[in-house]
């Protein structure tokens, strides 16, 4: 009885239902892929329903893998993709407008007339984040102001938003029939509009976007009993007692839970997160602000972030939009087939460029090109793009902290590139280690649930079940670090002020 936690994860390209045993080991996984929508250049969207949809297909066929019922799962947990913006009718359950993800960056506009007064940094201090297209703050406001009806429904009080931990809990915890509205401090500490020091939402920000505060989720801890299910027959009445934002999350499922602390994961994007304890730091190198993780009524730990918007999405778009490849994988080959990048850089500014320089003026470049560039180069290019944007975070984070980093631990879907993590290795001089359990999103996620419920302990138990599977030691020698750097940041420069 009880011997698992299911962690649902909620990601930007799928979601994913995993479940673990006490050891954190994984027991069974079921993962559907959702749609991308381009429906513009710059835009992003998901289908919200497409999205509950597959959550509870995932649930089942977790559980029916492994052959369990929810007699076995003594809580559920969520991570979710953070900052992708959904509004709905709470009368109807229904979406107003799909998912703006984010990745989207059509609310440009909403953050020139917002930074006119106070700069883009005007409310960094209280709320850990510049103003930029990346936050739910401004997505939530382009709904206001562009989908018919919705201002007023909003200012009735019908319509609420969510990030996606909201609105996968809403759903699971019944939808119209009495689902809770409700979001965790870290996904709350990713829209413009929590106070860092209070926890709470703050309604002069509120005010100035002309939110109406009624849309607002309830902050909780990430680790508490939020509700039970009702919306998934297979789950009925199990406790959801765990939300932590995917970045997150993946700095718990990696026992990061003190101080100096830090992880780097490699998925769509790349997010380094450095755990700075109970002290809310403010980087004065281009990272944010954010919270790391609240359990129950214990005091927050707060982080510092490095996000990279674009790094396996690079990848993806070697795949779709050139047809380079035909499956991600791939690319390792293409790379490993020269002995160098032929002098080719790219730097995929598809999103503006998130930390260190956050510059939504930036568009994507491809530099060097010479008569004998080929695709193995530009295969070789995409995977140290990752590298490299990873090092300019990295010493963000050793810049503020005065402390360099002395190894770093990663996870993620492209940890098991090993000519990239070799790269990364020697681009940043400092080993590079790897989990044995790389699914870190959601076991950090499973963490917090269990611990709501006394399924671990305390996080001594966690970290136990912690164990390293590989090292990758730097072999560079520093004169071609160096130089690889040099020509890298070169390469940056020409991506910026491309907006006309
Ligand atoms: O901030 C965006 C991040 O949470 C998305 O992560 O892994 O779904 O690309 P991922």
């Amino acid at each position: 009885m009880n011997q698992y936690v299911i962690a649902i994860d909620q990601g930007t390209t799928s979601t994913r239902a995993i479940i673990f045993d006490h050891s954190g080991a994984i027991v069974s996984s079921g993962q559907m892929e959702h749609e991308q929508i381009f429906p513009q250049a710059g835009w992003v969207e998901h289908d919200a329903s497409e999205i509950w949809n597959n959550t509870r297909e995932v649930i089942g066929s977790a559980l029916s893998k492994a052959n369990l019922t929810r007699h076995d799962i003594a809580a559920v947990g969520i991570t979710n993709q953070r900052e992708t913006a959904v509004v709905w009718d709470k009368t109807t359950g229904k979406p107003v407008y799909n998912a703006i993800v984010w990745q989207d960056t059509r609310t440009q506009d909403i953050v020139d007339q917002l930074a006119k007064d106070g700069g883009a940094e005007r409310f960094k201090q209280k709320v850990g984040l510049p103003l930029a297209t990346y936050f739910s703050g401004t997505k939530i406001k382009w709904i206001l102001d562009n989908v018919d009806g919705a201002r007023e429904k909003a200012e009735a009080g019908d319509l609420v938003f969510g990030n996606t931990d909201a609105w996968v809990l809403w759903n699971l915890t019944g939808g119209v029939d009495g689902g809770v509205h409700v979001t965790d401090v870290t996904n709350a500490s990713r829209t413009l509009f929590m106070d860092l020091e209070t926890l709470q939402w703050d309604d002069e920000i509120l005010g100035i976007f002309g939110v109406p505060r009624s849309m607002m989720p309830e902050i909780k801890s990430s680790s508490e009993v939020y509700g039970e299910v009702h919306g998934s027959q297979l789950l009925r009445e199990t406790p959801v007692a765990g939300i932590l934002g995917d970045q997150q999350a993946a700095t718990f499922g990696q026992a990061a839970f003190d101080a100096g602390e830090a992880k780097n994961t490699y998925g769509t994007g790349c997010f380094l997160i450095f755990n700075t304890g109970e002290e809310i730091v403010h980087s004065k190198n281009g990272l944010l602000t954010t919270v790391g993780y609240k359990l129950g009524d214990a005091k927050p730990h707060y982080a510092l972030e490095g996000s990279i918007a674009v790094t396996g999405s690079l990848v993806q778009w070697l795949r779709d939009n050139l047809g380079m490849i035909s499956s991600a994988p791939e690319v390792e080959a293409l790379a490993a087939s020269v002995s160098d990048n032929g002098g080719v850089y790219i730097v995929p500014a598809f999103s503006g460029l998130f930390a260190p320089y956050w510059r939504s003026d930036a568009r994507g470049a491809i530099v060097g090109l010479t008569r004998f560039v080929n695709k193995n180069h530009i295969a070789r290019a995409a995977l140290e793009a990752t590298a490299f944007q990873t090092r300019e975070v990295l010493d963000a984070v050793n810049a503020d902290s005065g402390v360099p980093l002395s190894e770093l631990k990663v996870d993620g879907g492209m940890v098991a590139n090993d000519a990239l993590m070799q790269f990364q290795a020697d681009i940043l001089g400092v080993p590079v280690i790897r989990p044995k359990v790389i699914e870190t999103t959601a076991l950090g996620a499973a963490y917090a649930a269990g611990l709501a419920v006394g399924f671990w302990k305390d996080l001594g138990e966690c970290s136990a079940n912690w164990s390293e599977d590989k090292r990758w030691e730097p072999q560079m020698d520093k004169a071609e670090q160096e130089r690889q750097m040099r020509l890298w940041k070169k390469a940056v420069t020409k991506s910026m002020d491309w907006v006309d």
